[in-house]
């Protein structure tokens, strides 16, 4: 049932978002200080939302209104400065209106038909159940409203904003008028605000109607404004965005080339200079510093190219991904105009048909992850904080690279990217030659090619087009694109049919989603073209799960279930593991997502289960998989749980997934037998459940190197609380993730445990989302509350301030949790 109320309608949140705002708790206006270039726009606004076809909702003055037709203040009455938004609800970015919805099934107006192999597939299903879209025109549009005066230092200044995205389809209203329509969810774009600022004291009012009806994607994609938005000042002289551009070679050549922009009447002439710093110290090297003028045209721009060396250079690597800076800096006379500094890496990249990958001359297996963008508690507003937190389960599990499928990333994962050492394919939302599709993708090349992360564009996944002649004709003609902009990088697209047509012989580098059968007769026959998995796996899983139960839509957490097109974990790795001309693969996920609920795609699934780890980042076992052979480091995981009761006598199958040379299994101390564990593959034991105990031993050269139990746990008796950083910088958006488990008396972890796990915040924090990773559930994200499922589930804590922060995690008849973190 849809339990819209009016709250929902007028304040734009559910009725259950007990979370607080960081630092919102009142809308004012905001001054900004003139001395950064760049400040972060995020606090301060507020939201309320509109209306999908109803104008008079949206732009209120009446049926005469209802148009575009003169432009200034009314547009809409909602731009004015004297707008009374009090009744909207105080918000900070990064905001997703959609993840504080309520998850809504409606049957299907006719009966959705189900497809070749059985399945059906319910469009809002895909999305997540959210109500957006034609039927739900309350909830579909939102609008964002902020009003900020610049310092009088700022007159004269080039003044822009900076949105890194935007779900979707936003319309930028400055003062009355209408700056900016953006289609894209996932391109980021910038306005300029000059001829439309008022000067000095006089409020500027920022106004941001953003309509989420429609999707560009099959999967959940959040609704608002859900990445950051920047305020960006400069002099007229300047270097605009995205205008610097570097090329570093391992030899510690560096080529950077530089924009250079005259936003004034007169023309100018310019010195432009190019500093080489490593880790923020200046090198005394005179060949780190390149400098020259430009004479640029009023209204004009000019490039200057400077190259610069850098001795024996510290190269980005996965180990050691060393970064370095460039400081651009413009001068007018002795004046410093604008200061520009760009993070780029030393490192050589290459495919090969024959031996895959190299990075720096050494063989690299990509062993990589696709992931959308979401997250449990939060959706599509992935805070800094928890972004790093998700690379670092990644990378924890062994994994190198990341694919951005299927859109641009948000800019600060590619940050990360570089400073963790992740290899990445960055994607294009859209496959085609469109002047739309070009746009977007030179705006992500732009942004992105500075990044020594970054190893590939992807044009597009699973086109249509893929294998026609139409599909080389849009491919030739976003190649040439790709190639004038980056002539560094390859370009590849996610096939899933048609190799040897269409796209083949256009991308450099062939990727294959799933279908693996065909990669041996492709690369005979093609042996010229490198070759990677652009997705493999799709393994399902639920975690804590051990017996199918299709109607509660369940699947078991062995590596044993996969949809007709995909396969397991075992089914896809030793394979290109042991070939190497696959430069590597890229299992689909790497965390479960909202959305495309696969395997069952009808209510009550809203999430995929596809993960290695779950919508929190749970592991599962599959986890596990990857991490005894994707690092080098010994491991043994031992699985299922050991609380079957009423199962007695009857046959378990326990399973341990090692890269030690053999594991043996011990029920209740006694030997199930010793296992050699061959390269790649799990080890298992059937044996008969009785209560108590098993343990495995892993043996390397006949030594026990490692050990690992399953308990029969009694009753819940307690909540424990962990987090794996106590310490948060109190920037108003640094969080952590809090994990609760429920423990039996004697400490031992419940399996099965569900209790109702309350979460309370003293001091400068706040809860601002929660989750448990059942694909199941329709609990709210944005409460204070969770039940577990299977014994765990979190939450989200983010900074409000500085001091001490006590989170508390309380559950009927247990014994409470307790962690304690510090904000500085
Ligand atoms: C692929 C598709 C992905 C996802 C996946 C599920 O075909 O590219 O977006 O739908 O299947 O296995």
């Amino acid at each position: 049932m849809l339990d819209l109320n009016r709250r929902h309608l007028l304040a734009g949140t559910a009725a259950t978002f007990v979370a607080v705002q960081a630092g919102t708790s009142q809308a004012q206006t905001e001054t900004i200080r003139s001395d950064d270039r760049r400040t972060r726009f995020d606090t301060g606004w507020r939201f309320a939302f509109g209306h999908l076809y109803d104008a008079e909702k949206d732009f209120g003055y009446g049926a005469d209104q209802r148009t575009y037709a003169k432009q200034g203040i009314d547009a809409t009455p909602v731009a004015k400065a004297d707008y009374d938004d009090s009744q909207w609800r105080p918000v900070t970015l990064p905001h997703d209106w959609a993840v504080e919805l309520p998850f809504v099934h409606k049957e299907p107006k006719t009966p959705l038909k189900p497809d070749d192999h059985g399945a059906v597939w319910d469009p809002a299903a895909n999305h997540g159940y959210k109500p957006l879209g034609r039927d739900y025109p309350e909830t579909s549009v939102g609008w964002y409203r902020k009003t900020f005066t610049l310092d009088a230092a700022d007159k004269g200044k080039r003044i822009s904003l900076e949105f890194d995205g935007v779900f979707r389809d936003a319309m930028v209203v400055i003062n009355g008028y209408i700056v900016k329509r953006n289609d894209s969810g996932y391109t980021p774009f910038r306005v300029e605000l000059n001829d439309f600022l008022n000067t000095h004291d006089t409020p500027n009012t920022v106004l941001v109607r953003v309509d989420a009806s429609f999707g560009e994607g099959w999967f959940y994609e959040g609704a608002g404004i859900y990445r950051h938005v920047w305020l960006v000042r400069t002099d007229p002289v300047h270097i605009p965005q995205y205008g610097v551009c570097v090329r570093a070679k391992t030899d510690g050549t560096v080529e950077v080339t530089t924009t250079v922009r005259n936003n004034s009447n007169v023309p100018q002439k310019v010195r432009v200079s190019s500093s080489v710093h490593y880790q923020d110290v200046p090198s005394s090297n005179p060949n780190t510093y390149d400098e020259s003028s430009a004479e640029l045209a009023a209204w004009g721009a000019a490039e200057v190219v400077h190259h610069v060396k850098v001795d024996k250079p510290a190269l980005w690597s996965l180990e050691e991904p060393h970064l370095y800076f460039i400081n651009t800096n413009l001068w007018l006379d002795d004046v410093n105009a604008d200061l520009v500094t760009t993070r780029f890496g030393f490192r050589d990249i290459k495919f090969d048909a024959e031996t895959g990958f190299f990075l720096n001359g050494k063989s690299v297996k990509l062993k990589g992850i696709c992931n959308h963008q979401d997250h449990a508690g939060v959706g599509a507003a992935i805070p800094d904080a928890l972004q790093r937190w998700r690379l670092q389960q990644l990378k924890d599990m062994g994994c190198n690279a990341y694919r951005a499928s299927h859109n641009p990333p948000t800019p600060e994962l590619l940050d990360l990217c570089d400073e963790m050492g992740i290899l990445v394919i960055d994607e294009t939302r859209l496959m085609t030659s469109s002047p739309e599709g070009l746009a977007q993708l030179e705006t992500l090349i732009r942004r992105d090619r500075n990044h020594p992360s970054v190893i590939l564009w992807s044009i597009g996944n699973e086109e249509p087009q893929q294998g026609t002649d139409r599909g080389a004709n849009i491919a030739r003609t976003m190649k040439r694109l790709c190639n004038d902009l980056d002539p560094t990088r390859l370009i590849t697209a996610a096939m899933d049919n048609g190799y040897g047509l269409g796209i083949t012989e256009v991308i450099d580098v062939i990727g294959f989603n799933y279908r693996d059968q065909l990669i041996d007769g492709f690369h005979d026959k093609f042996p010229n073209k490198p070759i990677i998995g652009t997705e493999t796996a799709s393994t399902v899983s639920t975690r804590g799960e051990y017996i199918k139960d299709d109607a509660a839509h369940i699947v078991p957490a062995y590596d044993t279930t996969a949809p007709w097109w995909a396969t397991t974990a075992e089914g896809w790795w030793p394979h290109f593991d042991a070939k190497p001309y696959i430069a590597g693969g890229f299992i689909w996920t790497g965390f479960d997502y909202r959305g495309e609920p696969t395997p069952y795609s009808e209510w009550p699934s809203i999430s995929s289960q596809f993960g290695a780890l779950d919508t929190c980042g749970f592991p599962k076992d599959n986890y596990y998989y990857y991490r005894a052979w994707w690092r080098p480091e010994p491991l043994l995981h031992l699985f299922p749980h050991w609380n079957w009761e009423g199962q007695e006598g009857k046959d378990i199958s326990v399973w341990a997934h090692s890269n030690a040379d053999e594991v043996e299994l011990f029920v209740n101390g006694k030997s199930a037998g010793r296992k050699t564990v061959t390269k790649d593959f799990h080890v298992e034991w059937t044996v008969p459940y009785q209560p108590g105990k098993i343990e495995a031993f892993a043996y390397k050269a006949g030594k026990v190197i490692l050990k690992d139990k399953r308990e029969t746990a009694g009753a819940p008796a307690k909540v424990v609380l962990t987090t794996d950083r106590t310490t948060l910088v109190n920037d108003g958006m640094d969080c952590t993730v809090i994990k609760a488990e429920v423990f039996d008396a004697k400490g031992r972890p419940v399996p099965k445990a569900d209790n109702l796990i309350t979460f309370a915040v003293s001091g400068p924090g706040a809860v601002i989302g929660v989750g448990n990773g059942n694909p199941n559930s329709h609990e709210a994200d944005k409460a204070s509350q969770r039940q577990a499922f299977n014994g765990l589930c979190c939450a989200i804590v983010q900074v409000t301030g500085a001091g001490g922060i006590t989170v508390t995690a309380t559950a009927e008849g247990l014994a409470g949790g307790k962690v304690v973190l510090k904000s500085a």
